[in-house]
């Protein structure tokens, strides 16, 4: 068996522990005879599972009591929809567009109201966070949506905007768990799990109470209701039980790492390793802002398309498996998420410095 160094922005890497003893659980869970995969979700096998789940998710974020965790499907996709139809009470909502992602989401907010676009960044290809210090925050706005990491350019919010009172919702698929966040400052936190949390299928939403409520736009759907959900303890319907169960040890592996204080001066040395390389490359560069710059996806060009797709290539061949970057960016992108070790990282500059050498 021989394992790659995955770059991949999702699905992605996940830690090799976790995979092995989920490999070691696969036929027979804990002596209940059967894989987690073919359990009830209402045995008491599975009631366990998805409850230590939330509660490792609670202590690594230190979630206060009044939010609720669902585990839903329809990926973060879904929450597009479902955040606006749930949030929307005055129909209007204000919307920080920073990529492709929060793009899609405003897009969408504007089926069920009025979606207001307050900041972009959109005119220099979302290679920056735009300042939302002072913002022209709408009088009746129900919220105001930022997508906190930009998967695809490699944009981070390093402080969260200014909402003048209004709550705020942020997807933060790319970053989750990478490190602390002061959860009371968001009405909603979601993300999808497939990049840094566990298997594609799913995602987590962690909303303040208040904002759950049976006062929803007309016509919402029972599954697209947070109450059906938080009512039933995200046990509505089957919930993706397998994935709950990654989740859950994935969280379990972050408390072993010491928690988000410690994933954070970890990415933050993983990231420094590509950064400084790029900084002083004479072939590489990074594409956004540097006071912007994520921690988690590093996108990067030669400024030769040609160049970029020879040593996508050759990166491939060598053990680095998808460093090609987003079909709207062109180049290449390093998803460096909390699974990824540094050496994977060390190893991929090391190439990048011989590939450079042997191109230049
Ligand atoms: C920031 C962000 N939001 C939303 C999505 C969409 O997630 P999903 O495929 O789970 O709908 C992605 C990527 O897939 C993403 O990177």
């Amino acid at each position: 068996m021989s394992r790659v160094y995955n770059f991949s922005a999702g699905p992605a890497v996940l830690p090799e522990e976790v995979l092995k003893e989920a490999a070691a659980e696969m036929l027979d869970y804990k002596g209940s005879g059967m894989s987690v995969m073919e359990m009830s979700h209402r045995s008491k096998v599975f009631d366990d599972i998805i409850g230590e789940a939330e509660a490792d998710l609670r202590d690594l974020m230190k979630i206060p009591d009044n939010y609720k965790v669902l585990f839903l499907q329809g990926g973060a996709s879904q929450q597009f929809a479902m955040i606006p139809m749930n949030l929307m009470k005055n129909k209007v909502a204000d919307y920080i567009v920073t990529g492709q992602w929060a793009k899609k989401a405003y897009q969408e907010a504007q089926k069920y109201g009025k979606a207001n676009k307050i900041a972009s960044s959109e005119d220099k290809t979302f290679s920056y966070i735009p300042d939302c210090s002072d913002l022209p925050v709408s009088e009746d706005a129900d919220y105001v949506y930022i997508c906190e990491n930009n998967t695809i350019y490699g944009t981070k919010f390093k402080t969260l905007p200014n909402t003048k009172g209004k709550t705020l919702v942020a997807d933060v698929s790319s970053c989750f768990l990478s490190e602390p966040v002061d959860v009371s400052k968001y009405g909603i936190i979601y993300g999808g799990v497939q990049k840094n949390i566990g298997p594609a299928g799913m995602v987590i939403v962690i909303i303040r109470e208040d904002l759950i409520t049976e006062d929803v736009l007309e016509g919402t759907p029972t599954m697209l209701t947070y109450k059906t959900h938080s009512d039933a303890k995200s046990l509505y319907n089957t919930p993706n039980c397998y994935c709950i169960y990654m989740c859950g040890k994935v969280f379990k592996w972050l408390k072993k790492q010491g928690g988000l204080e410690a994933m954070k001066e970890y990415n933050e040395k993983k990231a420094a390793i590509l950064y400084d390389f790029l900084d002083q490359s004479r072939m590489f560069r990074g594409t956004v802002e540097k006071a912007d710059r994520s921690l988690m996806n590093v996108p990067f060009v030669t400024g030769d398309a040609e160049l970029d797709a020879k040593f996508v290539k050759e990166a491939k061949a060598a053990g680095f498996e998808n460093l090609k970057g987003h079909r709207s960016v062109g180049g290449m992108r390093a998803s460096i998420y909390n699974a990824m070790p540094i050496e994977g990282v060390q190893k991929l500059v090391e190439f990048m410095k011989k590939f450079e050498e042997e191109n230049l």
